[in-house]
């Protein structure tokens, strides 16, 4: 496995050098639980102001996981996009307990955000649902192929990091994951002179869809996008076709036959990519990846029991621009439904 994911950028850490959880975990679901009087129920975990002093508390209660979370991060500001835990050595807990014991992993990293605006969870399900006909779902939704892309792309600033978890893996072995590091993806093109390419999609501001689990208004008729390039200096990489398509088909003046040409052009340069790795992660893995600088994907897969536990992170960090999220309520055009 190490020499599958490592030349794409991801490194695989060994099993041994995991938390002692048999020392440590009372004390951090205590910790855990100091801060969060419902995590009985890791669905109620929602943010809370005070993360640093959680994190110094956590740390401070639970040295050996302060120092994983200090490795797998070292890895990625190394020069990598991510790393891969084989086995974190939680099988033997209950769900609640592994879960909160993640969530205790992520906080020692960043600033867990809530993922949805209704229930404000912060430790995703991903996991198929059933959804309505107008329903817009995303890729933790369903069970279908989620093609490259990166996560929140739809909103104006993007969480820097996200943590995988499998609590379950699909016995059927889809679901598989794909990582690929956008400035590797960046010279790929580039060496094939096809940089083109790189220079429609560079700070051309165009309008990524919010998926309707994710909108930020009450309203279930409003149509929100964040309005964003795919390449720019703020983040490497933000990018994820069916939202963007679905975006160009509400808000059809940020599209021309350009953008169409060079979309098509990326999208195609994707399909076909040299420097990407597939893994099959197992149960008890986890995969943490740097959200502003790799496209992640997943295989379709059946056994709809699938279920991963994904937690997202914001870093202290200054983003030089803020994007626009627009809201409208109009219909579709069907300008851009020839390339969806
Ligand atoms: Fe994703």
């Amino acid at each position: 496995m190490r020499n599958v994911l490592d030349p794409v950028g991801v490194s695989t850490m060994d099993s041994y050098l995991v938390p002692r959880w048999a020392a440590e975990w009372k004390r951090i679901i205590d910790v855990v639980k100091g801060y969060h009087p419902y995590a009985d129920n890791y669905a109620a975990i929602t943010p809370i102001p005070d993360i640093p002093s959680l994190r110094d508390d956590l740390r401070s209660v639970a040295p050996s996981l302060a120092d994983f979370t200090d490795r797998l991060e070292s890895h990625i500001s190394a020069g990598g996009c991510g790393a891969f835990v084989p086995e974190l050595c939680l099988s033997d807990f209950d769900d609640n307990t592994r879960a909160c014991l993640v969530y205790a992993l992520a906080v020692c990293i960043g600033d867990p955000t809530q993922t949805d605006h209704k229930n404000r969870r912060v430790i995703w399900d991903v996991t198929p649902r059933k959804t309505e006909t107008d329903y817009f779902p995303t890729f933790s939704e369903h069970d279908q192929e989620a093609a490259f892309h990166t996560d929140a792309q739809y909103y104006p600033v993007p969480e820097k990091y996200f943590a995988l978890y499998v609590m379950k893996p699909a016995s059927c072995y889809g679901g598989r994951s794909t990582v690929c590091d956008a400035r590797a993806l960046r010279h790929a093109i580039e060496a094939k002179n096809k940089r083109w390419i790189i220079e429609e999609l560079h700070q051309r501001l165009l309008p990524f869809r919010v998926p309707s689990a994710f909108t930020t208004t009450q309203d279930s008729q409003d149509i929100q996008a964040t309005i964003a390039p795919i390449f720019s200096d703020a983040t490497s990489i933000r990018y994820r076709r069916d939202t963007l398509l679905d975006g160009l088909r509400y808000f059809p003046e940020y599209g021309d036959s350009d953008i169409v040409k060079a979309l098509d052009a990326f999208d195609f340069e994707l399909k076909n990519i040299k420097v990407a790795a597939e893994v099959f992660m197992p149960k008890d893995s986890l995969m943490f990846i740097d959200n502003h600088t790799a496209l992640h994907a997943r295989t379709a897969f059946v056994d709809r029991s699938r279920h991963l536990l994904r937690i997202r992170l914001q870093k202290d960090e200054n983003i030089p621009i803020k994007y626009e999220m627009l809201t409208v309520k109009k219909l579709p055009t069907e300008a851009y439904d020839l390339i969806a």
